[in-house]
């Protein structure tokens, strides 16, 4: 079976500003990739990025969306304007909303849909803590997190990532093995089957995060079923996210 181009996205987090956009844009501006590339700034970098990069093939992706579509919301962003804005893509669950802001299942769930109803590709963030992991139940939360994160959603015509990111692994350095992560992935192809059809499963990209970097990217992308990767710390340096995004 023939993988699906790769997709490769930076996670910015609270992180960067104006020197970091000039350094990344004279990194990327011109240059070919035959991954899926995609960057997610702060939200008030996106403009600018948006500008910067809009003859080039890099994509900007948001790290967040509202589950709201309009109204009195402080502080939220509505999936329609980060369309509207040319964003191309938004994490949803990433561990540290669910972690620090109160992220549910049920929450990554509306906005799976919302996002799919405008037309932004949503990245649907899963993985264990160290734990649940111990306590031998990465499985069962994996499961949960994608029966309850992708209810009811209907994905015929429309593309979705899920990005497998054990916790543990976050900003730690220490990064999963290909062996480990791939078993986990295969893991997430086999219940999407169950829970969407084989034909969906198999055209969903799967992303692992968690320590990535240019030392490991290949062997990680080499697995069967990893189709991409979410790169936090690294795509901080351009050069070094360069070369990740070379890699795929
Ligand atoms: O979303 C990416 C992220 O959580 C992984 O971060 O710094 O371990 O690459 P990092």
């Amino acid at each position: 079976l023939q993988k699906p181009k790769p997709i490769v996205i930076a996670n910015w987090k609270l992180n960067g500003g104006i020197d970091l956009i000039c350094t990344s844009v004279a990194s990327f501006i011109g240059k070919h990739f035959d991954a899926q590339i995609a960057i997610c700034p702060p939200y008030i970098y996106m403009r600018d990025m948006l500008t910067f990069l809009q003859h080039s093939e890099i994509s900007i992706g948001s790290q967040n969306v509202s589950k709201f579509e309009s109204g009195a919301y402080t502080g939220e962003t509505s999936a329609q304007m980060l369309k509207q804005a040319g964003c191309k893509l938004c994490l949803i669950g990433h561990s540290e909303r669910r972690a620090m802001f109160g992220e549910s299942n049920l929450s990554c769930q509306i906005k799976v849909q919302t996002a799919l109803n405008h037309g932004l590709l949503p990245v649907l963030c899963i993985g264990e803590n160290l734990e649940e992991r111990d306590a031998n139940i990465t499985k069962a939360v994996i499961f949960r997190q994608l029966s309850e994160g992708l209810h009811n959603i209907n994905l015929e015509g429309k593309e979705l990532c899920i990005a497998y990111e054990p916790v543990w692994a976050i900003g730690t350095g220490l990064s999963a093995t290909p062996a480990m992560a791939q078993e986990i992935h295969q893991f997430i192809r086999r219940e999407l089957a169950v829970l969407l059809g084989k034909e969906t499963a198999g055209r969903i990209r799967l992303l692992y995060g968690g320590s990535v970097n240019k030392t490991n990217a290949r062997e990680l992308l080499a697995q069967a079923d990893i189709d991409g990767l979410l790169v936090g710390g690294a795509s901080l340096d351009p050069g070094h996210f360069l070369a990740i995004c070379q890699l795929a």
